[in-house]
């Protein structure tokens, strides 16, 4: 089944012109994925400002779901904090890598790996039980799953009610990309952002990404959860693969860097950035 159903009844491929799901694109990048932040300034400040809103929003949970983990950037973090972390990712090459570098920190104890999509962790109610997490987080991972709509249930149903659930999302409408005339530029990722789901390249793969609006995605999440923060990742620097433009900005950097941090959380900032980040609260 190669096809996904859109609302509006038209189908699109649910994996990538090359037939890879993005669980497989991340395997063949999986050994080259933490080099990435080295070399592009707008994935690293996106990963510091994620990992910074992650340890806030989970400060006292201890028993935390992760999904879509990757190589484990934020799950090691957080679990040298003592806390316990369950992390999933669909990329078994990934989740190697993340238990290698757990070992190698003496961390082992603290984080078992699940080789799981976002649309299949419901099967971890089996082995945990239900409302046994205080915590859940998924960054940069949920604009992946082909059907986000499972996804809040399923999280909901591992969730003690009250706890927190933090993800980030590719947004729909970026406003830096817009200004940048991407849309004109790379009218194959930025204008089929504005549809709803563009190709972005993973290692040689290209994967399908779906984007939302904020008001698209508080509704899926709706009847389980209540919304308590916004934040957009980046808001006024341009999305990752522009980072080019970044670079340019030379010394400028840590200047444009710490006011997208001061604007991150501000209207209408929040709802215009490349992705956007969301802490919701599991209804009792
Ligand atoms: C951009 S990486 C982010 C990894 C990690 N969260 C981080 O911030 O470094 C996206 C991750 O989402 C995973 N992924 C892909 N499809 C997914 C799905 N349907 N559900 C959950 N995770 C998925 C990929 O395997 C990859 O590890």
């Amino acid at each position: 089944m190669h096809e996904l159903m859109l609302a509006n009844g038209a189908t699109k491929p649910r994996k990538g012109p090359g037939g890879v799901d993005s669980g497989q694109a991340y395997d063949s990048l999986a050994s080259r994925y933490d080099n990435l932040l080295l070399d592009n300034p707008v994935l690293a400040h996106s990963a510091s400002v994620s990992l910074g809103l992650v340890k806030e929003t989970l400060a006292s949970s201890q028993h935390i779901l992760e999904i879509g983990c990757g190589t484990g950037r934020e799950t090691l973090e957080i679990a040298s904090l003592g806390k316990v972390v369950v992390a999933c990712d669909p990329s078994n090459e990934s989740l190697a890598i993340l238990r290698q570098k757990a070992l190698h920190r003496g961390l082992s104890e603290r984080i078992l790996t699940r080789n799981l999509s976002a649309s299949k962790v419901a099967t971890l109610v089996d082995e945990f039980g239900k409302h046994t997490f205080d915590g859940a987080y998924a960054s940069f991972s949920l604009s992946y799953e082909p059907d986000l709509s499972v996804v809040p249930d399923q999280v909901w149903d591992l969730l003690k009610p009250g706890s927190p659930f933090l993800c980030s999302i590719f947004n729909r409408f970026c406003a830096s990309e817009i200004v940048l005339l991407a849309p004109f530029l790379l009218p194959r990722r930025a204008l089929r952002r504005l549809e709803g789901w563009t190709e972005l390249p993973v290692d040689k793969h290209s994967v399908i990404v779906k984007s939302y609006t904020p008001r698209q995605v508080r509704r899926i999440f709706a009847p389980r959860f209540s919304l308590r923060g916004v934040w957009a990742i980046p808001a006024i620097i341009p999305p990752h693969y522009l980072h080019l433009l970044v670079r340019l900005s030379g010394p400028l950097r840590p200047a444009w860097e710490r006011f997208d941090v001061r604007l991150n959380h501000v209207w209408p900032f929040r709802n215009f950035g490349s992705h956007t980040c969301y802490h919701f609260q599991a209804t009792g």
